[in-house]
């Protein structure tokens, strides 16, 4: 029988996955940084021992891409010598790993969807940090699963997305980057993917599959709260370019993952943005 143990559950993704796991009656147990601090490897192996998982799914990270060009080391620490640690202690143990990484993996010189097999190259700190990590996992723990996601949104997140719709409720105006492209994932699809997926090796890209900017999404978000009658505050959605907003970390300004291997090994296809953010509008409203 499958015995899930999420690491890091106390974030965004760990949260919608202990969710998911609860409502389909699949054993998982989380821990958050207090219970199971992946940078600390005695304390971890000894909760692995006490749990002995059939798998691990890693959603512990150092997350904040700003700041990880001041604090490569903190970054680093967690997600290249963590990940390493987990994986690991999964070698050890026999269980099967998952692990989350990003398309910061990737610069932005490529104009076509990067597939697992395009070569990589960190474009900021903190994905030169998750690229260190995805090589680690791979040699500490060959059957792993690696999979890279971008632009997470779900309830309870701290990110553009999930401030989203408290920004419409409570302002006239707001803004958003029009000349950045990328693909958004909604947490709860990530997690039924990541289900899916649990018995798989390699690397594997999950997103939304078609682009979209964060101005674009911002404005179907209106749209959609307007149409349903919802409580909104907010009149004009107004399109900014990347230049208006100082941000230490680069981005890309076209990062598209490709879905195919994921489709081709599931059978399933990821849905769109827009039928994501209206069950997350949904979804936040109650
Ligand atoms: N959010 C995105 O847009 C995005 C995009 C691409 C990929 N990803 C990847 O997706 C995964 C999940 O991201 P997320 O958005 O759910 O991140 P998140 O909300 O920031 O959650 C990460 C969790 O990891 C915990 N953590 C940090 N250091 C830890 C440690 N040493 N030991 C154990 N736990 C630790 C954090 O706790 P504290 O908050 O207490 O530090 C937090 O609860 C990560 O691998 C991330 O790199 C995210």
């Amino acid at each position: 029988m499958k015995s899930l143990w999420i690491v890091g559950a106390e974030g965004l993704l760990g949260k919608a996955l202990l969710k998911q796991c609860a409502e389909l009656g699949i054993t998982a147990i989380g821990t958050g940084k207090a219970q199971a601090d992946i940078t600390n490897k005695k304390s971890l192996s000894e909760k692995a021992q006490e749990l002995l998982p059939s798998h691990i799914i890693n959603c512990a990270a150092y997350t904040d891409v700003d700041r990880a060009e001041k604090e490569y080391d903190q970054a680093f620490q967690i997600n290249a010598l963590g990940a390493q640690n987990i994986a690991e202690i999964a070698q050890e143990i026999k269980a099967r790993l998952i692990h989350i990484s990003t398309d910061f993996v990737f610069d932005d010189t490529c104009e076509k969807p990067f597939t697992e097999e395009t070569r990589t190259k960190p474009v900021n700190a903190y994905g030169k940090s998750k690229w260190e990590g995805e090589n680690r996992v791979c040699m500490s723990c060959p059957r792993a699963c690696i999979i890279r996601t971008s632009w997470l949104f779900g309830i309870g997140g701290k990110n553009f997305f999930s401030s989203l719709i408290h920004w419409l409720q409570k302002k006239e105006r707001i803004s958003a980057v029009n000349d950045q492209w990328g693909c958004a994932t909604y947490a709860p699809d990530l997690s039924r993917a990541i289900l899916d997926l649990l018995d798989e090796s390699g690397m594997f890209h999950f997103v939304h599959p078609k682009a979209t900017s964060r101005y674009e999404m911002a404005y179907f978000a209106q749209e959609f709260m307007q149409k349903q009658g919802m409580a909104l505050l907010c009149k004009e959605v107004i399109a900014l370019s990347k230049e208006a907003f100082f941000q230490p970390a680069r981005r890309p300004s076209f990062s598209v993952l490709s879905t195919e291997k994921y489709t081709r090994t599931t059978g399933k296809k990821p849905q769109d943005w827009q039928e994501a953010l209206k069950e997350f509008i949904t979804d936040a409203a109650q």
